[in-house]
């Protein structure tokens, strides 16, 4: 697949994670009871998926693949891109944080969750529209086709040694699962 192809069909997969999050968030929320267990599926998934592979991805080979063919990194949008993936690792960190102090016993704490939950799922939504409809354009424009070929190759090696073989599909079980559930 080519590699904007990739980073775009992760893209629908986030998205639809970020609907799941939004969804258990406001169930939360009404006082109705959501499994630890399915909160500890979607950080997962958005820690390892999205954080590592995906914004590993375009943090190591895409990006600086669009400054080597002239797209500046300081001040523009990759700079934004870069500090807005920074912010969702904040955000995660909470997240993370507030469930662990759930389930040592602070009840109070999944209500909290629903802040960083929902912050998270409105900045990862605008980043991937900017994703899909500013950047990845001016990528496919700058970058050369054969160095955009090398990259889709760098994609797979990178996600074999990043999160393993089969780690994806089984991600993308989870999504499917877990959209039945909440969607
Ligand atoms: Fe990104
Ligand atoms: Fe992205």
């Amino acid at each position: 697949m080519k590699p904007i192809e990739d980073l775009k069909a992760e893209h629908d997969g986030i998205l639809l994670m970020l609907d799941v999050l939004e969804r258990m968030s406001e169930r939360i929320t009404a006082g109705e009871s959501v499994p630890t267990d399915h909160v500890r599926q979607v950080l997962d998934f958005l820690q390892v998926f999205a954080d590592k592979c995906h914004h590993g991805k375009e943090e190591l080979l895409l990006f600086p693949a669009m400054e080597e063919a002239g797209v500046p990194k300081e001040g523009g949008p990759l700079a934004v891109m870069l500090s807005e993936h920074g912010r969702g690792r904040q955000f995660i960190g909470e997240m993370k944080n507030l469930v662990n102090s759930y389930e040592k016993g602070e009840s109070g704490a999944l209500l909290v969750f629903t802040t960083p939950a929902l912050q998270y799922v409105d900045l990862l939504r605008s980043h991937i529209w900017k994703e899909n409809n500013v950047l990845f354009p001016m990528a496919e424009k700058a970058v050369p086709a054969d160095k955009l070929k090398l990259i889709g190759e760098q994609f797979d090696r990178f996600e074999k040694e990043e999160i393993g073989q089969g780690t994806h599909e089984a991600f993308h079980e989870m999504i499917d699962k877990l959209s039945k559930t909440y969607l």
